[in-house]
């Protein structure tokens, strides 16, 4: 388990927690402890991950983040723990601390209208805040993810649940694409790119939290999109990757991928997608091959001084 290593924010710390179980002899390790019902689901990771290992491109991946792959990696495997989003690769660079709630939950709920969609998933155990005026618990990264996709309706005036098919190049362990499910409605077509690792992971999760019926995660070539699922694909599987999207997004990921993925990204326009959401800091070299696309900036708030949205 990761228990006790939950981040504030996004610093960078590799050093590991110490897990729970590590002196213990492996056949007394239950670890399918604290999944509950999931259990079964949580054992098919390994062979999720075994089957799309390999489908990786180490031209398209920085240092840093093959670093952190190999980290997590080794600690998910063979059954990831319960408290999953605790690990250090997930804390430290994607669960916001609960010093942006009060800053981006009161837009969040004057858009959405319906405090519904602010629940948290238990998945993971991620660390929960209060909804004020109600008995809802949500999360610092709920209402993140919200906020990024309600700004992009607010800036593009187009929304969400106008776009078919959407494609989001770093997905982290799949939240996003789990909102974007949600405050669509209907049955878009989703694609999720990332490293093997993230991808096993996305299914995992988004499987328990959407349906396992709802997600597929790609392991051969060509990849063919199955319409109204959300299909997750090793960044090796990139290149026979048939899709025309309507709607691209990249939070803080394409610009921490290597420039021959950048170069991939931009020769395939974006996937065909008219609209693009992207996050990354505004002093990012990345940012100017976007706004040269014809994208817009705008700031996300003084709460994250230099952090910017390119939005088409
Ligand atoms: C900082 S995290 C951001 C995650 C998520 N977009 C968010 O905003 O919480 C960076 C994401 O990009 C992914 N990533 C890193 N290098 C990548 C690459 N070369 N190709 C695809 N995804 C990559 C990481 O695995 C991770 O999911």
């Amino acid at each position: 388990m990761f228990a006790g290593t939950r981040s504030g924010g996004a610093e960078t710390d590799s050093s590991l927690p110490e897990r729970v179980s590590a002196d213990m002899p492996c056949d007394q390790i239950d670890r399918t402890a604290g999944w509950g019902p999931l259990a079964g689901l949580a054992t098919r990771f390994a062979r999720q991950f075994e089957a799309v290992r390999s489908c990786t491109d180490p031209s398209y991946v920085r240092p840093d983040w093959a670093e952190r792959n190999e980290q997590l990696a080794r600690d998910l495997l063979p059954v990831p723990p319960a408290d999953f989003l605790c690990h250090p690769a997930i804390a430290f660079q994607m669960m916001m601390g609960e010093r942006i709630v009060p800053y981006e939950l009161p837009y969040v709920r004057e858009r959405l209208g319906d405090d519904a969609l602010l629940a948290e998933d238990a998945v993971g155990s991620p660390p929960t805040a209060a909804v004020p005026d109600t008995s809802i618990r949500t999360s610092p990264n709920t209402v993140h993810q919200l906020y990024h996709l309600l700004r992009y309706e607010e800036a593009s005036g187009r929304r969400v649940r106008d776009a078919d098919t959407v494609v989001e190049w770093g997905g982290g362990f799949g939240s996003l694409m789990r909102m974007l499910v949600r405050l669509h409605g209907g049955d878009p077509t989703c694609v999720v790119i990332d490293t093997p690792v993230f991808t096993a992971l996305q299914w995992l999760y988004l499987s328990a939290v959407l349906g396992e019926e709802r997600v597929v995660l790609h392991h051969r070539a060509p990849v063919r999109p199955e319409p109204g699922r959300v299909n997750v694909v090793p960044i090796g599987l990139v290149r026979d990757l048939e899709l025309e999207a309507d709607l691209f997004i990249s939070n803080w990921a394409l610009n921490e991928s290597m420039p021959a993925a950048q170069r991939e990204v931009v020769a395939r326009r974006w996937f065909g997608a008219d609209s693009l959401l992207l996050a990354m800091h505004a002093g990012d070299p990345f940012a100017a091959v976007v706004l040269d696309h014809g994208a817009r900036a705008t700031l996300l708030g003084d709460f994250m001084p230099g952090q910017q949205y390119l939005i088409r």
